[in-house]
């Protein structure tokens, strides 16, 4: 479904990222891993063309997309959630869902406000409230809710759990189950790594700017957690 590869990304002279690669597979739950500064935010950025990387390949859906503009990604499918929430906060979480709405896809049941109230039960009760008006965490989820509603394909999540109580982390992990029960695809970026363990079929770690390690989530062990992620 994304498939990234050979990826370099500068930030002026300083290199963010070498060579990196990794598939999303259709309908799965891929986690990028690493200590801060590693490159995942880096990454994710690079895939939704915020940064421009000098080398490498992009293929979302089949097409290269390097070199398109967020916007034109947004249409084609690829969903993003970056760290810093994004919300109207002078429209209410009923009207944030509404602008966010995107025509359908042939591949997937579209998105309404009511399905999502559904996934979110925390955003039911406060549906009338302004955005600047709610929760840190209600704002995250409303965030990861109105980038539902453009129906997206890929959804790229950067550090969802972070600043969420742990009852609302695990409300969030099973939303992220149920979606990818709903065939979505999704890559996040995490520093939880039970929150991850939780949720992902893989995991990409990387350290400096480099892929270190790749493989099934089941299959991580603990020195090679211990050597990458630990802090
Ligand atoms: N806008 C920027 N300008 C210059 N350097 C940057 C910029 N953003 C990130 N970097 C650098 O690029 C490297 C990778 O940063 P990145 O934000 O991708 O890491 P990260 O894995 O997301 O870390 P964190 O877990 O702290 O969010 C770091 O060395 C960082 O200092
Ligand atoms: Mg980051």
């Amino acid at each position: 479904m994304l498939s990234v590869s050979g990826l370099e990304t500068f930030y002026g002279p300083a290199q963010a990222l070498f060579d990196v690669g990794f598939d999303v597979p259709r309908g799965r739950v891929v986690a990028l891993l690493g200590r801060n500064g590693a490159g995942k935010s880096t990454t994710l950025k690079s895939i939704m063309g915020l940064v421009s990387p000098a080398r490498g390949r992009i293929v979302f859906a089949g097409q290269d997309v390097v070199g398109l503009r967020p916007h034109q990604l947004y249409r084609l499918g690829l969903g993003y959630v970056p760290e810093e929430r994004r919300i109207f906060t002078g429209l209410t979480v009923e009207e944030n869902l509404t602008v966010g709405q995107q025509p359908p896809r042939p591949e997937l049941p579209p998105w309404t406000a009511e399905k999502l109230y559904a996934l979110f039960p925390n955003l039911t009760d406060v549906r009338r409230r302004l955005g600047g008006q709610i929760s840190g965490g209600e704002q995250q989820m409303l965030t990861i809710a109105r980038t539902l509603m453009g129906n997206p394909l890929v959804l790229l999540l950067d550090e969802p759990s972070t600043g969420l109580a742990p009852r609302i982390t695990a409300q969030l992990a099973q939303a992220i189950l149920d979606l990818r029960e709903s065939g979505l695809t999704v890559l996040l970026s995490e520093q939880n790594l039970r929150f991850a363990a939780a949720i992902a079929d893989h995991a990409v770690i990387l350290e400096t700017g480099r892929v270190r390690w790749s493989g099934a989530m089941t299959t991580l062990d603990s020195a090679t957690k211990e050597a990458l992620l630990t802090v």
